[in-house]
């Protein structure tokens, strides 16, 4: 990533999230309260060129058209973002249910679920990790929209230091609680070695049972022009899976219990999650 900026991908992420929700059909089937936080909080960053008028435009039938026409170009780009956020939390949702105490969203850009889903769910704790650069200009947007006392937001950049070692530190982790991680659209920033260092990082920081919910992509050759572009934004994708490949793309100690979509229909991205099992 390039240093001293705040991560563009997750800027588009939260942005596209703004247009979505102004598609006829979508408002109603994405998390509630999705679209308007993402502006919101895209606001508050203060981040260029994320002012009132700005957001305004990204809501008008054109912008609609205009991400929708992207879509038919890189399939996945626009609604298979908010494909991804209905996943994520479903998941999430899912995995509190069935008895998770604790969130980590890694790579968590500006990303809604965590401040959505934190006063709903008083007694889990949510944590999140970024990026320095990205990280910053979070906590800066999430002060002023109103933190959650349940909510943290810690600033790391991933490749210089250990997630098991960060969370070790951290008071707001407790490494043997039953645990639901997500690494939505970040993978692929890492390659097939740090994915599986990740997996296994995590499963050394949560208790028996705990699950990650991730996205991944499917061949790094599908996407040319995609590649091309991020890698010229400073952050290019390094790894990719085929859905009946996921075991090994995220090593021993975890089982896959979900994977989505099937490869017959697929786009940009695939959803998958794995949980953690006896065999370390
Ligand atoms: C494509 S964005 C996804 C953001 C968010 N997960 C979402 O889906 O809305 C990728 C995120 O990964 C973060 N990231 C990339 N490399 C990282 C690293 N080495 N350490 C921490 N975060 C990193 C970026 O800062 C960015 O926020």
């Amino acid at each position: 990533m390039r240093k001293g900026r705040v991560s563009r991908t997750a800027l588009n992420v939260a942005a596209s999230m703004v247009t979505l929700g102004a598609k006829p059909g979508w408002h109603d089937r994405l998390p509630a309260g999705l679209p308007e936080l993402s502006e919101a909080l895209l606001l508050a960053s203060g981040v260029f060129p994320f002012s009132a008028r700005a957001l305004e435009l990204a809501r008008r039938p054109w912008a609609v058209r205009l991400a929708t026409l992207g879509e038919r170009l890189q399939p996945g780009a626009f609604e298979g973002l908010g494909k991804r956020k209905i996943f994520m939390d479903q998941q999430v949702c899912a995995a509190i249910d069935a008895g998770a105490t604790q969130v980590l969203v890694l790579g968590a850009g500006f990303d809604t679920l965590c401040l959505r889903l934190a006063s709903e769910n008083p007694a889990v704790r949510f944590l999140e990790i970024d990026h320095p650069d990205t990280a910053r200009a979070k906590q800066r947007a999430v002060k002023q929209l109103g933190q959650p006392v349940n909510l943290t937001l810690l600033a790391v950049d991933l490749a210089q230091r250990k997630l098991s070692r960060v969370l070790a530190d951290s008071d707001a982790w407790d490494s043997s609680a039953v645990s639901i991680v997500v690494a939505e659209g970040l993978l692929y920033y890492l390659t097939p070695e740090a994915v599986r260092q990740l997996f296994d990082e995590i499963r050394g920081s949560v208790g028996e049972g705990s699950r990650v919910a991730f996205s991944h992509l499917f061949d790094l050759r599908r996407y040319r022009m995609a590649r091309a572009a991020l890698a010229l934004e400073g952050e290019p994708w390094l790894s990719a899976s085929e859905p009946d490949e996921l075991h090994d793309y995220v090593g021993s100690g975890w089982e896959i219990i979900a994977a989505q979509p099937a490869p017959a229909a697929r786009e940009l991205e695939g959803l998958a999650v794995a949980t953690s099992c006896s065999a370390k």
